[in-house]
């Protein structure tokens, strides 16, 4: 897309900036930053003389980063390792980073916890430019040892949290067209005026490291039982359970690492980077009636189990977010409980993003909030909601229709016994499905494996 630079004036006006404040910065400037920073001694985590050079020379180079040049660890990119072409940057891309930063400003002090207004400083990430990634990489890895890893694209959910457990965050180059406030997609207003800020909480950035090794730990496995599987039906079945389980400890980074609440001093604070990637969210998540809000003690596997066996939508703003009572709850998410909820959580029938249920400690009930009852009712009469109720009501008649396995006390699994769903429901269902009614839904298959 071009624009003429009046429509430009037009647009940075409506954002409170100024086009003539729109400058990237030069070259030799942002090297001689670079170079000023390399050798700060301050800071936790320094960088080594000669790797400082290196590094240097690969900045002067337009190189990718040579990943892994600030510390031992190494990760490899393969075809997706990219470099960041700043000069290509156009003053359209320039000023979509401008507006979506001057819109923050105007939401963030008011709705971001403060670790995260910490780190947007410490990180220096805001002005009317696109950072330089270097530039931008040298100072995170200075402040937290975490790196990070330039792609030039979404890469493989495999390959980007494998970069997790070894504290590298993929970034991608791409900047959102002008004045999107949400998007599917992850780009640079996402990866680093939302992500990147929050590396400061530590909780956090320890929360998407474990992540990353229980995801491992279930790559591990499956790949172990795929070297002795004896047929092609095995190891379906095999990778089947493994993206089961890598679904369900997803939906735990999603619900906090993505679209966390917190309560400090009272009060909801946003840190999760979904939301705040996004000023219009941002503002939502906490003041709007709209959503639902409930609070959870992540220590409790109740509450992680919670997490686990929601169902979301990525396609437009949350129904549902869950509000950590504070960031040393999160100290609980070790890898080892991530996988060991993930396995619990496919037993279990699931809750769509509009659920409320009984035992869930609701801070409001949102607009779209339904019981859990009210799923199944929708399904019989025809009036889903979206998507997300319709596929979590099949995917519990299916599996409560064929028995839930025999360890499974679903009455000690919640804060509250669910309420039975009806035999009625259950037989017209168990009759619509076998004549294949809902055929056409294409959902996750249940595993029969049990690993
Ligand atoms: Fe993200």
């Amino acid at each position: 897309m071009t624009t003429d630079r009046t429509e430009l004036n037009t647009i940075a006006a409506r954002h409170g900036i100024s086009l003539t404040d729109v400058v990237p910065v030069a070259f030799e400037q942002r090297m001689v930053e670079l170079e000023r920073c390399l050798g700060r001694t301050d800071i936790p985590f320094p960088i080594a003389a000669d790797a400082g050079k290196q590094y240097l020379e690969t900045a002067r180079q337009g190189l990718p980063f040579a990943i892994g040049s600030l510390s031992e660890v190494m990760v490899d990119l393969g075809q997706y390792r990219n470099a960041q072409r700043y000069e290509d940057y156009t003053l359209e891309e320039h000023l979509s980073w401008a507006c979506l930063i001057a819109e923050q400003q105007r939401t963030k002090s008011r709705y971001a916890c403060q670790e995260y207004l910490d780190g947007e400083a410490l990180f220096a990430i805001g002005g009317t430019t696109i950072p330089d990634f270097y530039l931008l990489n040298a100072r995170i890895y200075q402040q937290t040892g975490w790196q990070l890893a330039t792609v030039n694209m979404i890469i493989p959910a495999e390959l980007f949290f494998t970069c997790h457990s070894q504290r590298f965050f993929p970034v991608t180059t791409f900047m959102r067209p002008l004045e999107q406030d949400y998007l599917q997609e992850p780009d640079i207003g996402h990866d680093v005026a939302g992500h990147v800020a929050t590396f400061t909480i530590p909780v956090v950035a320890q929360v998407m490291r474990n992540h990353g090794v229980a995801r491992n730990m279930i790559y591990d496995r499956r790949d172990e039982l795929l070297a002795s599987a004896s047929d092609a039906a095995q190891q379906a079945s095999i990778r089947a359970r493994a993206d089961e389980l890598l679904l369900y400890a997803e939906r735990i980074y999603w619900f906090t690492v993505e679209f966390g609440l917190v309560m400090q001093r009272g009060e909801l604070r946003a840190f999760g980077a979904g939301i705040l990637s996004s000023p219009g969210e941002t503002k939502y998540s906490i003041d709007s009636p709209k959503p639902t809000r409930l609070l959870i003690d992540p220590s409790q596997d109740s509450d992680l189990l919670r997490l686990a066996t929601t169902d979301y939508l990525i396609s437009e703003f949350q129904k549902t977010y869950f509000v950590t009572e504070k960031f040393e709850l999160l100290e609980s998410l070790t890898p080892e409980r991530i996988v060991a909820i993930a396995k619990r959580a496919a037993k279990l029938p699931h809750f769509s993003w509009r659920d409320v249920a009984p035992g869930d400690t609701v801070l409001n009930f949102g607009e779209a909030a339904i019981s859990t009852s009210e799923k199944y009712l929708r399904l019989i009469s025809q009036q889903p909601l979206d998507d997300c109720v319709t596929r979590t009501a099949i995917r519990n008649l299916r599996m409560i229709g064929r028995g839930l396995q025999a360890d499974v006390d679903l009455d000690r699994c919640w804060r509250a016994p669910m309420v039975a769903i009806p035999t009625a429901i259950l037989e017209w269902f168990r009759r619509v499905d076998a004549e294949g009614q809902f055929s056409s839904q294409v959902l996750r298959p249940l595993s029969n494996e049990t690993w």
